[in-house]
């Protein structure tokens, strides 16, 4: 990719940022500071600050969101929404967590070693079918888990025989509320570099590696914020990961944040190492990348184009055209 193709796309992506308001995003991380040794220190760690999750305590009750006046459901939406009759009362399920009465010691499920491209071929009709089944099945095995925190399934969004499938950790406020992946202010985000790239939602496949939003209580204000997927929660839901990508067979994996990576490839090294270097889902070349609600807390220069670089190597290896000026 020739630098000026390069430096035209990074600018159309950049340029973007005041359609959705990102400047007024400017809560930058703590910056870190490397020791003598080498060793990176000073980032938050997100499990350290959040208490309670070990024990799998239940969340102190909190008020329900409010609800807005119902709408006529669309195809995707009623499919991801269980009937009502299913759900578990609320005073039941406000913990929110999809793994509650699972002990901790759970243990994630290995990581399939068949390579994708040894599994039987299927065709185009046939990937949308078996992801409608496998929908299906993960509404009906995470009904029991639904709440006032997770009230939808959020499957995956866009095209069942994608060449290029990015994986996010799991659903918040907003997927939660749609049913849809990537639809909050990250995921707006993604939107753009996804249009970066010369793609849009339609023409990519969009999952996590939990289908249910995962929140809890600030004990400090009582309010809602999400947390971490716990390991029985990941343990649980993974396996339809893992499926989704045998149907799908996407030609390149784009992972986001430090939680996808870990869980698809079992690594154990922090993703500011790793982003920008190929590794590896059973044979399928997979590009690590930092999460957009990253490059929204620390919406650096550097990190934007830490981003686009590896967004850039990915449309390399697919085969798109670079980003052109006009
Ligand atoms: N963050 C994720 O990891 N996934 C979503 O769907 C939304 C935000």
């Amino acid at each position: 990719m020739d630098m000026q193709a390069a430096q035209y796309g990074a600018r159309l992506w950049l340029q973007t940022d005041a359609a959705f308001g990102l400047r007024e995003v400017p809560l930058a991380l703590p910056k870190p500071t490397v020791s003598s040794t080498g060793k990176i220190t000073g980032r938050p760690v997100q499990t350290a600050t959040v208490p309670g999750r070990s024990a799998y305590r239940p969340a102190p009750p909190v008020a329900p969101r409010a609800v807005a006046p119902p709408t006529p459901p669309s195809p995707a939406r009623a499919m991801a929404t269980p009937p009502a009759e299913f759900r578990r009362p609320a005073a039941h399920t406000l913990a929110g967590s999809q793994g509650a009465d699972i002990p901790r010691t759970v243990k994630l499920p290995p990581i399939p070693d068949v390579p994708i491209d040894a599994l039987e071929a299927i065709s185009a009709a046939d990937k949308a079918s078996l992801l409608a089944e496998l929908q299906q099945q993960v509404i009906a095995a995470l009904t029991p888990h639904l709440s006032e925190i997770a009230t939808k399934v959020v499957f995956g969004d866009g095209d069942p025989a994608a060449k290029l499938m990015f994986v996010g950790e799991g659903p918040g406020i907003e997927e939660d509320r749609t049913g849809i992946p990537f639809v909050g202010r990250s995921g707006q985000l993604l939107d753009k570099m996804i249009v970066a790239m010369g793609l849009n939602r339609k023409t990519v496949y969009i999952g996590n590696v939990v289908k249910l939003r995962a929140a809890e209580a600030d004990p400090d204000t009582g309010r809602l914020r999400d947390r971490p997927p716990t390991p029985a929660e990941v343990a649980l839901n993974i396996p339809w990961l893992h499926r989704q990508i045998e149907i799908i067979r996407p030609r390149v994996i784009v992972t986001l944040g430090a939680p996808a990576l870990k869980y698809l490839t079992g690594t154990t090294e922090g993703i500011s190492r790793l982003r920008g270097t190929w590794m590896t889902y059973r044979g399928v070349p997979l590009m690590p990348t930092y999460h957009p609600s990253f490059l929204l807390r620390a919406y650096t220069p550097e990190n934007r184009a830490k981003v686009w670089g590896d967004l850039q190597q990915v449309m390399t290896k697919l085969g798109l055209p670079p980003a052109q000026p006009k």
